[in-house]
């Protein structure tokens, strides 16, 4: 996809109607590229034993985590109240692995209260789930001391990173297992994310596997996300039949060695999944020319997709109120009191008048799940476009700033 095409079946009459009924800034999502994704996921796995979750930090959408629930996959949460979303959804506790970093003694808790597996990251968390819950089940997130991601923030194993136990202090794991009688039944790894890259992933793993084959309670070994998409016109899709090839396959084979009878292997993608479902419409209210740029204001800003501003993500623009305009050079421009705020440096986009309604393109992962509330701009409305039919549904209202403040402050005059 380019900035001069939007990924089928969002389609551009449907974009400009929405954004006349609902206003801008709104993000739309399409079930039916969820459900493709998935599929075409699912058609590379099939015949082995690797099961599927979702990595609910992507987007937390009503809609979203129930077409999951749905299509039969568990989920990753990873704090208290992904954990709850995911249980008000319908997920059974056996289908959600709790992941949350750094996690205190009350989630802990109210995870196990939940009858939910949990996926320790650190030694003193371990001990302390041991003296609490003896003999109880349990995963442990490991750091297999090889990371990767297309940025360093996203970067979670390695020397540097905070994410899992390093795998040369397996020793203190066992230690820690035995002595309270923990059950290991998962390993867990999650080195980081947009990987495009099946070598390092597959080098991950491999260390991995080599803790894993001394464990014989493992019912699981959970090997994360991290699958990326192409976001710019520079970067290719993964190739999955590679990604079977060099991964799905060894880890069918490494099965046969291992010495638990029953072991299955999760993926638990979120970008891979959603990101190319989402886009964000915003109108631009003002055009600015200065002798090195050419700017495009809009209605929102790095609080509604954070992304640019954090990573240099890019994010293709697509002008949908004149698709066949002269290209121009444009740096979109947000609403937020930064110099980090942007859509798009320096991009060749068809050409922007004031009012024209903007898609900003694969923006389902991690956009309005990082959101927030900088300079008091209240969030994007969010729609979902139903596979079948035509009626769309809206997901959450944009707030009114009344409203927002109200929230926030009731009773204030
Ligand atoms: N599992 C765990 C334990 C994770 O921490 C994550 C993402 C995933 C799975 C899913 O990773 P994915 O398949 O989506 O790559 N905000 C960043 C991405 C941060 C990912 C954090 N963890 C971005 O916008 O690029």
């Amino acid at each position: 996809m380019t900035e001069h095409e939007l990924k089928r079946p969002f389609n551009p009459d449907t974009l400009r109607e929405i954004a006349d009924s609902y206003g801008t800034p709104t993000y739309c999502y399409s079930e039916q590229i969820i459900r493709d994704r998935i599929s075409l996921l699912r058609s590379h796995l099939s015949g082995t034993p690797v099961h599927l979750s979702y990595a609910a930090k992507a987007n937390v959408a009503l809609p979203i985590l129930r077409l999951m629930l749905d299509e039969g996959l568990g989920v990753d949460a990873v704090s208290p109240a992904e954990l709850e979303l995911a249980i008000r959804v319908g997920f059974a506790p056996d289908q959600i692995l709790y992941s949350a970093n750094n996690m205190t003694d009350q989630e802990m808790n109210l995870a196990a209260s939940k009858g939910v597996v949990m996926n320790v990251g650190e030694l003193s968390r371990l001990k302390r789930f041991g003296q609490d819950f003896p003999c109880s089940r349990v995963c442990v997130r490991l750091n297999p001391q090889i990371g990767a991601g297309h940025h360093k923030h996203v970067i979670t194993a390695g020397r540097d990173s905070k994410f899992g136990i390093p795998v040369e202090q397996t020793d203190e794991i066992k230690r820690i297992v035995s002595e309270y009688d923990l059950q290991l039944i998962g390993l867990h790894q999650h080195i980081g994310s947009g990987i495009l890259d099946t070598d390092v992933v597959w080098a991950a793993i491999a260390v991995m596997l080599d803790v894993a084959i001394q464990f014989d309670s493992l019912q699981f070994i959970n090997l994360g996300g991290g699958l990326g998409v192409p976001y710019g016109p520079n970067e290719h899709a993964l190739d999955l039949s590679l990604w079977r090839e060099k991964i799905v396959r060894p880890l069918e084979e490494y099965r046969g060695r291992h010495p638990s009878t029953d072991l299955t292997f999760v993926f638990e993608p979120g970008r891979f999944l959603v990101a190319e479902a989402g886009v964000l419409l915003v109108r631009v209210n003002t055009i600015k020319e200065t002798e090195h740029h050419l700017f495009a204001g809009v209605d929102s800003g790095m609080g509604h997709l954070s992304r640019p501003a954090i990573y240099g993500a890019y994010h293709a623009v697509y002008n949908l109120s004149h698709p066949d305009g002269e290209l121009n050079t444009y740096d979109i421009v947000g609403n937020i009191c930064e110099s980090a705020d942007f859509f798009a440096r320096e991009r060749a986009i068809q050409e922007i008048r004031v009012g024209d309604l903007l898609a900003i393109l694969d923006v389902g992962a991690y956009g309005m799940s990082m959101a927030s509330l900088y300079n008091m701009r209240p969030l994007p409305a969010q729609l979902w476009l139903p596979a079948e039919g035509t009626e769309i549904r809206l997901v959450t209202a944009r707030e009114s700033a009344t409203e927002l403040i109200d929230r926030l402050y009731p009773g204030l005059d």
